[in-house]
């Protein structure tokens, strides 16, 4: 069976670049791994008492038994005032808890931030490190994804247009998906 890389995208904005980011990757996948879309869509907002609790939202437990299938994960996120957009950091919490039960320990990721402007979404891309970090999900360091200018890079119909970034995408994925395979990555006690 072959491993799974799950692509997360935080917007769940209809036209969201994000998403259309998320699309683009499905066929830069090679032919040993499935990249599959997780969506965070029906995720309800962490409660606590959701851990181990029998009324748990059963979106939640939806979420949690797809990301148990997943190998890998590539984070697409956009930035929402200089930081991770809520669903994105929500999704973290959610996959974290029960306490030791968390669905992300040692999960190799890679992070590609992208925003309309310049700056490419830098600060939600270090502030998603922040918590990959303490996750224990070992993340991708080079390259870096950072894409400005998102909003230019596709077509009508919602494609990534041919060009440099495109190449660069390719490149990103392969990079990632050569140190997916070492598979050194410990579980550690989260
Ligand atoms: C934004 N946007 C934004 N962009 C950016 O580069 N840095 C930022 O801090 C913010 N902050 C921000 C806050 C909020 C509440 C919104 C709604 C938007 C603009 C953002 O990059 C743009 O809306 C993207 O298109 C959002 O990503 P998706 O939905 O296209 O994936």
């Amino acid at each position: 069976m072959k491993n799974v890389i799950g692509i997360l995208a935080g917007s769940l904005r209809r036209e969201s670049y994000s998403k259309k980011l998320a699309n683009a990757l499905l066929s830069m996948a090679p032919d040993e791994l499935e990249f599959r879309i997780i969506s965070l869509a029906d995720i309800p907002i962490y409660n606590q008492d959701f851990d181990d609790h029998p009324g748990v939202p059963k979106a939640v437990t939806a979420f949690r038994k797809e990301m148990e299938q997943v190998d890998g994960i590539i984070f697409i996120t956009p930035e929402y005032n200089r930081s991770v957009p809520a669903v994105l950091k929500n999704a973290l919490d959610v996959g974290s808890r029960p306490y030791g039960k968390s669905v992300w320990n040692a999960k190799p990721a890679a992070v590609f931030s992208n925003s309309p402007s310049n700056l490419s979404a830098f600060g939600a891309n270090h502030h998603l490190r922040q918590s990959l970090v303490f996750l224990n999900v070992p993340t991708m360091q080079q390259p870096e994804v950072y894409l400005p200018k998102v909003n230019e890079l596709f077509d009508e119909s919602g494609n990534l247009k041919e060009g440099s970034t495109k190449d660069f995408l390719q490149k990103a994925v392969n990079a990632y998906v050569e140190w997916f395979n070492k598979k050194i990555f410990k579980r550690w006690k989260n």
